[in-house]
């Protein structure tokens, strides 16, 4: 081998180990990044001060979905944050009694829960914020259905879930719906082998009252039902 060759191949040994050192270093800083952010989150809200608010029920961000009925032979869809689950089997939705949904709802006994993706948000909010009292809202959203009459299902929210309504909680100004899903739809791509959703894929849309935002989620902090074996008693 001559001079220049063996010089040549020093040089682009030298190039490829540079190249492996700039990436390793950039995982490093990334994984560094990571760490720091975890470490910012972990506030110690037990050192701060606490001050009252009055009586603000403060359980939010909640999941947010649209409801579909169908009210004279047409989709009617509203947006309701105010939901959750009851027991094992059933999900409370709490429907202000003005709104013109719960025609629909009493009507057939059945309505669609639709979550919201964040490509949605705008159709959602505007569901939220027109009555189909006044404002035809039924071409807002493609829809499909499923088993139950009056439970249209929106094609573009990822979950979609089409339930009896088997009891209705009164209140002063709310029907508070109790529903059991019959069907539940999702998109085969957030799904794991197990059929199991993977609300990481989903990242669904939270909606909080406070500052009336949307937020995002999607980030996995924990393991349910595995975490709590690490905690050690004083
Ligand atoms: C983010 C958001 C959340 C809402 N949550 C609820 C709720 O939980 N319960 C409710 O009765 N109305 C809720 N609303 C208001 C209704 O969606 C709104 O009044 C709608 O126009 C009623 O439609 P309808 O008269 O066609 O049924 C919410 C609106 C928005 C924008």
């Amino acid at each position: 081998m001559n001079h220049s060759k063996t010089l040549n191949l020093l040089l682009a040994f030298a190039v490829v180990l540079l190249i492996f050192q700039i990436s390793y270093q950039k995982e490093d800083t990334k994984e560094q990044e990571s760490n720091s952010e975890t470490i910012e989150e972990l506030v110690d809200y037990a050192q701060g001060e606490k001050i009252s608010i009055s009586g603000t029920p403060a359980l939010y961000p909640t999941p947010t979905a649209v409801i579909g009925t169908e009210i004279n032979g047409k989709p009617n869809w509203i947006q309701i944050a105010h939901i959750g689950h009851i027991g094992m089997k059933g999900l409370i939705l709490s429907i202000g009694k003005a709104h013109y949904s719960n025609r629909g709802i009493k009507k057939h006994k059945t309505l669609s829960i639709n979550m919201v993706s964040e490509a949605m948000i705008v159709k959602a909010d505007y569901v939220g914020m027109k009555s189909g009292a006044d404002t035809d809202k039924s071409k807002v959203f493609d829809y499909f259905n499923g088993s139950l009459k009056g439970a249209p299902m929106i094609k573009e929210s990822p979950i979609t879930m089409e339930c009896k309504v088997v009891d209705v909680y009164d209140t002063e100004h709310h029907d508070n719906f109790v529903v059991e899903v019959e069907n539940t739809y999702a998109n085969k791509s957030i799904l794991d082998e197990e059929s199991n959703i993977d609300f990481s894929k989903v990242k669904p849309i939270l909606f909080e009252m406070s500052k009336k935002k949307y937020i995002k989620t999607g980030k996995i902090v924990g393991d349910a039902w595995k975490d709590g074996a690490n905690y050690k008693a004083d």
